[in-house]
């Protein structure tokens, strides 16, 4: 456990990246718009979308609606869909469009699934999507249309094969990780690799699911912030960056707090994340899609 609560991390080819993302996931239109316009307001610097949220037209006018600075300096992450990634063409059309839905280039392009739509999970038309996939991402980065490029549920064997192909190594992997589901071997795994891939946790609530858990509620007590924010500080303080939803404002606020001080220094919080972890060992529970049925 480190003491990772800086604001920025530094990702493969050396670009800096918030390490709190606002999460859009389910939020459409004038909602999406004025959830990312408050989730800027209160101070987040990074947006996380995807080509099958539909949305990213919506985090384009939050953005376009934002002063120029914050515009400006603000992270953009969005991820290809597995119906994007049957063919060549349809990858390179589908970069194309994001570009054009964002009005800007992408900071950070993600292939969101190891897997392309219509094909069993065993079959081997996934690797062969992914290959075709990744070298088409490779050269949107080196034409400028992304800062970046990595995966999305990506398991220690998809990580594997692509490492035995790449040109360009994938500078994160985001994955669901929280103390419920803490996804530690492919973290670890991720975390060997050199070039290390750096770790994006989403989920990081356990989508709400994990906010009135006791463990939840005494590890917050414990390190002094209220269940979110201590949930996403739990995420940082091993080493990964965080993507959060809320379409509130008074929570999206809330959640970062996760950055400030918390009066506790960083051996107590690894002590009571110790304490939280041991009491979900026994009953890992996922709350998103699975990537481990995909060959
Ligand atoms: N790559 C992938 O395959 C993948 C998969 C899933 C998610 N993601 C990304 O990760 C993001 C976050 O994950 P998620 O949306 O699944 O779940 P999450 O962030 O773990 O949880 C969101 C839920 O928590 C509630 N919440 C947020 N802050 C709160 C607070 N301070 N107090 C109380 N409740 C709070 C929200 O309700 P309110 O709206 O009422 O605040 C919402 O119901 C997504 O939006 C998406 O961008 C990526």
């Amino acid at each position: 456990m480190g003491g990772a609560k800086s604001a920025t991390v530094t990702i493969s080819p050396g670009v800096e990246m918030p390490t709190v993302a606002f999460g859009t996931f389910k939020l459409r239109g004038d909602a999406c718009r004025d959830a990312v316009r408050e989730a800027l307001m209160v101070g987040f610097r990074a947006v996380d979308t995807a080509s099958c949220y539909r949305n990213e037209d919506a985090v384009a006018d939050a953005l376009k609606s934002a002063p120029r600075n914050v515009c400006d300096e603000t992270w953009i992450t969005t991820k290809l869909a597995p119906d994007e990634m049957t063919s060549e063409e349809a990858t390179n059309r589908a970069i194309d469009g994001m570009v054009a839905r964002l009005g800007r280039a992408p900071d950070l392009l993600l292939v969101h699934w190891p897997g392309r739509s219509k094909a069993a999970p065993e079959s081997d038309a996934h690797g062969e999507a992914r290959k075709r996939t990744w070298r088409c991402m490779e050269n949107a980065l080196r034409n400028h249309k992304c800062r970046a490029i990595g995966t999305s549920n990506y398991e220690i064997a998809h990580m594997r094969e692509l490492l035995s192909y790449c040109d360009v190594p994938p500078a994160v992997n985001q994955i669901e990780i929280h103390p419920a589901y803490p996804n530690t071997e492919v973290r670890a795994y991720c975390a060997s690799l050199v070039p290390r891939v750096h770790t994006v946790g989403y989920s990081p609530l356990g989508v709400g699911e994990l906010l009135d858990h006791p463990s939840v509620r005494a590890f917050a007590d414990a390190i002094g912030l209220a269940p979110a924010p201590a949930l996403i500080r739990w995420t940082l303080s091993n080493d990964c960056s965080v993507v959060v939803k809320s379409s509130s404002r008074a929570h999206t606020e809330e959640n970062l707090t996760a950055l400030s001080s918390t009066h506790t220094d960083d051996d107590t919080i690894a002590h009571h994340a110790a304490i939280l972890e041991r009491a979900f060992s026994s009953h890992h529970k996922k709350f998103c899609w699975d990537p481990r049925v995909v060959r």
